[in-house]
């Protein structure tokens, strides 16, 4: 741990950052996980785009969990070190894929953006002028979350766009 690192900290329990972090951190890995499994099982039209889109998300959720684990560890705490404890302390929690069809993968992601913008938000708003290391590392991550919910979102609607000049095309023949 670092000790004049930790000083700086001011107006904010350490212990109170490093738990905040430990339940981001159980989110990153299992909207990880469910970015991982929901580019393999998706199907429907136009998929193809939706996998490059929920690849490079499960990527950036792997990254997030690095770099929360990392500040997590300089301020002298402890990653979650069992994945049972990542259902215990996760915000988001975890929304497995029932309906495979693009348009409802895409819905339940948009969903878990939105969880994760929450999540960041408040994080940045706890940490601004007293922890400005974890600061500037949580308004990275919420900054890649906006983004991943407008990509996600702007690909739904291209799709479901798509999906509806079809069925016009068809009603007109
Ligand atoms: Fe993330
Ligand atoms: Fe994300």
């Amino acid at each position: 741990m670092a000790r004049r690192g930790n000083s700086i900290v001011k107006g904010i329990e350490i212990d109170e950052v490093i738990s905040l972090l430990n339940r981001a951190y159980a989110d990153e890995w299992l909207a990880y996980y469910q970015y991982y499994i929901e580019e393999k099982v998706v199907k429907g039209i136009m998929k193809d785009a939706a996998i490059a889109e929920l690849r490079q998300h499960a990527a950036d959720e792997l990254r997030h969990a690095d770099m929360v684990a990392r500040r997590i560890l300089q301020l002298g705490g402890t990653p979650l070190l069992n994945p049972k404890e990542w259902f215990v302390h996760t915000n988001c929690g975890y929304d497995e894929p029932k309906d495979f069809d693009v348009v409802a993968i895409l819905e339940d992601a948009i969903r878990g953006e939105q969880c994760a913008i929450s999540t960041y938000s408040e994080l940045a708003e706890l940490t601004r002028g007293r922890d400005i290391v974890t600061y500037d590392i949580v308004s990275e991550i919420l900054g890649d979350e906006v983004e991943h919910e407008e990509d996600l979102q702007a690909l739904h609607d291209d799709i479901t766009e798509f999906v509806e000049s079809i069925k016009s095309g068809m009603k007109r023949q």
